[in-house]
């Protein structure tokens, strides 16, 4: 039987990603390039709804790449490319928006929040229209699957919608994807605000474990993580945010169950604790980040991965848009 294929996209918004993005969401990404025909994109274009700078989105792109390969996603077992380097996401963008209604567009929480972060005036048209060019990625690969966190969920659910009406408009185009919602997936929070989760957008500097940082900064971070009343080191998150939060983090990345954890370190001290967390957490990190290091440093291989990455991703992307423009009656 054909594999499933999935398509899962991420933003070049930072020089880093972190420890939140790795075990909430691109871990599952590694996973499923095992027994998927995974595609996976970095959403340039999405990135650009914000100010950039021309070198600064360079440099992102370069660095997100290097960094998904050095977490494990293999150029020989998934598509990994740049949006903007297939046109088809642009063109399928537009018949998207011509789909959307305006009034579901609105609706999407995600343009909501940022608009009213960035007020109307300095909001981006772009901002506005990011949901019909996310449903364009999707769609443009006839993905089965898409592996997103919580907060992604409305806007697949508007890519099922405008699949479903495209389809039933125009003629079987899409597959209509399932929202895969990474439920398995770790929530990471923010070390020093608990109660939010590990974000660079929203949460404090220090709160927040950079793949790229030094070993010496995040044992570091991790050590001056803020903990709770008490001394037991035991899962709750009501009253110990700052503990669980640790527990999650040790346990996703060693594997030891929570109980486990508990009973190893239940009355040892947070101190103790914590140091054993900076420890799992640095010596897992460390070679990843100096095969980013590494990988860098040779731009043109970096690129050339890249082109590859895309060429494949444009012959299934033209494919689809060719069918959609077939159905929709265009000349050709
Ligand atoms: N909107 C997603 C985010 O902010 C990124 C994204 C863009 C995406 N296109 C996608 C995710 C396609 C999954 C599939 O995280």
């Amino acid at each position: 039987m054909a594999k499933m294929r999935v398509l899962s996209g991420i933003q070049p918004t930072s020089d880093s990603f972190h420890l939140g993005n790795y075990l909430g969401a691109l871990k599952q990404w590694v996973e499923l390039q095992e027994d998927h025909d995974a595609f996976y994109c970095i959403v340039d274009l999405h990135a650009l709804t914000i100010e950039t700078e021309p070198a600064l989105i360079r440099k992102r792109t370069l660095a997100s790449a290097a960094q998904l390969m050095a977490l494990g996603i293999s150029s020989k077992k998934s598509t990994l490319f740049v949006q903007s380097q297939v046109p088809q996401h642009n063109q399928l963008g537009w018949l998207m928006e011509c789909m959307a209604g305006f009034g579901e567009a609105s609706r999407m929480t995600q343009f909501k929040d940022k608009s009213l972060k960035f007020g109307t005036d300095s909001a981006r048209v772009g901002l506005f229209t990011y949901p019909m060019l996310q449903a364009a990625d999707i769609l443009l690969y006839q993905a089965d699957c898409v592996p997103v966190g919580e907060d992604q969920r409305q806007h697949i659910e508007l890519t099922r919608d405008l699949a479903g009406r495209f389809n039933s408009r125009y003629g079987q185009t899409f597959t209509i994807p399932d929202g895969y919602i990474l439920k398995t997936a770790a929530k990471i929070n923010d070390l020093q605000e608990p109660s939010a989760k590990m974000s660079k957008s929203s949460g404090s500097e220090s709160g927040v474990i950079e793949i790229m940082d030094t070993p010496e900064v995040n044992a570091k971070k991790i050590k001056s993580a803020i903990t709770d009343a008490g001394n037991e080191v035991r899962f709750d998150e009501k009253e110990k945010p700052g503990i669980s939060n640790l527990l999650t983090i040790h346990s996703a990345i060693s594997g030891n169950s929570i109980s486990s954890l508990e009973s190893e370190f239940g009355d040892k001290g947070y101190g103790v604790f914590k140091s054993a967390v900076a420890d799992v957490v640095v010596e897992y990190l460390r070679p990843i980040r100096q095969r980013a290091l590494d990988l860098l440093e040779d731009e043109k291989f970096l690129v050339d991965l890249l082109h590859e990455g895309a060429a494949k991703a444009r012959i299934v992307a033209a494919h689809t848009l060719e069918k959609a423009y077939k159905n929709l009656g265009t000349v050709a």
